[in-house]
C-alpha cells in the first residue's frame, strides 16, 4: 500500500469513528495497556515528571495528557492524525493548545529539536505507515538521554484468536505487512501494522536508541475500563499471553 493511501485511511478513518461516538478499546495512562495488572503507578517507567517536557504521539482522547498535566509536567505538546480529536483535546486542555499538532507521526513536524525529556506513543505505533521516520523524528525531538517509550498490542497477542474456549493461532508472527482492522463495531476501516519485537529493536537501535526495558506485563480477568466488550481482547487469550507490549528507549549518540 502507498504510504498516502495508509495515511489518507487512517485519517478518515480515526475522524469517522470519533464522529460516530462509537464505543471501541481505548487506553490512556496511567494505563498502558488492557487488562494489565500494573500501570505507571506502580511500573515508574517515566519517573518523576514534575518540570518535565513531554511529547505524546497519537495522543487522542488527551487522557493521558491529562494525567501527566496533574502529575506536574509543566510544558506538554501532542500529536495526533486527527482533526477532530485534536480539537477535542484543545477544549480539554486550553492551555496547551498552541502545542497540539495534527499531523501523522511519520511526518516531520515543526516542533523544538532536542527539547524533549520524553516521549510517549500509548496504543498509536501501530498506525504509523513508516516506523523507520517514526524513530528519526523522535530522535530529533528529544534531548540527548531523552527517553521515548511505547506501549501496543504484544505481536504474539495479536497472533492469536478464540474459537469455542479455545485459543489458536490465526496468524504467523512473522506476517509484518499492514493489515486492514474494523473498530466501530465494523463501521470504520482502519490499517495497522504489527511488527515483531526483534524489527522494532532493530528500528530504534537503527536511529540511535538504546533499549531501556522491555515489559510483557501480566494481565488479570478484570473488567475492561471503558466497559467495552471485545472479541479481540478475550479473557481466554488474556489468560495466555499479554496484551500489550512496552518498550523503553532512551536516546543515545549515533
Ligand atoms: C487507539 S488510539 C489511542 C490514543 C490515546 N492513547 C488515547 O488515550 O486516546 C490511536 C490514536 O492514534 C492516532 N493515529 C493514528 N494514526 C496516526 C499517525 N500516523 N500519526 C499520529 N497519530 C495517529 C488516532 O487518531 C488515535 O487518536
Amino acid at each position: 500500500m502507498r504510504k498516502e493511501d495508509y495515511i489518507n485511511i487512517n485519517k478518515l478513518g480515526w475522524n469517522r469513528l470519533i464522529e460516530s461516538k462509537a464505543k471501541y478499546s481505548n487506553i490512556s495512562l496511567p494505563d498502558y495497556g488492557p487488562f494489565l495488572k500494573r500501570g505507571e503507578e506502580q511500573l515508574q517507567l517515566l519517573g518523576n515528571i514534575k518540570n518535565k517536557k513531554i511529547l505524546e504521539l497519537g495522543c487522542g482522547s488527551g487522557k493521558s495528557l491529562q494525567y501527566l498535566n496533574k502529575k506536574g509536567a509543566t510544558d506538554l505538546w501532542g500529536l495526533d492524525i486527527s482533526d477532530l480529536e485534536i480539537e477535542n483535546v484543545k477544549k480539554i486542555i486550553p492551555s496547551i493548545k498552541e502545542q497540539l499538532i495534527t499531523s501523522p507521526m511519520e511526518e516531520e513536524v515543526n516542533i523544538p529539536n532536542n527539547y524533549f525529556d520524553i516521549a510517549i506513543s500509548i496504543y498509536s505505533i501501530g498506525y504509523t505507515s513508516d516506523i523507520d521516520s517514526t524513530f528519526k523524528n523522535v530522535y530529533k525531538y528529544l534531548k540527548q538521554d531523552g527517553v521515548f517509550i511505547i506501549s501496543w498490542t504484544h505481536p504474539f497477542f495479536n497472533c492469536l484468536t478464540s474459537e469455542n474456549e479455545k485459543v489458536i493461532m490465526k496468524k504467523s508472527y512473522y506476517n509484518e505487512k499492514e493489515t486492514i482492522i474494523t473498530k466501530g463495531n465494523g463501521a470504520v476501516e482502519l490499517v495497522q501494522t504489527n511488527l515483531m519485537i526483534s524489527s522494532i529493536i532493530s528500528f530504534a537501535l537503527k536511529n540511535g536508541f538504546t533499549v531501556e526495558d522491555i515489559i510483557e506485563e501480566e494481565c488479570e480477568s478484570i473488567e475492561d475500563k471503558n466497559s467495552y466488550q471485545s472479541n479481540f481482547f478475550t479473557k481466554d487469550k488474556i489468560k495466555l499471553c499479554p496484551t500489550t507490549i512496552i518498550y523503553k528507549f532512551k536516546k543515545k549518540g549515533k
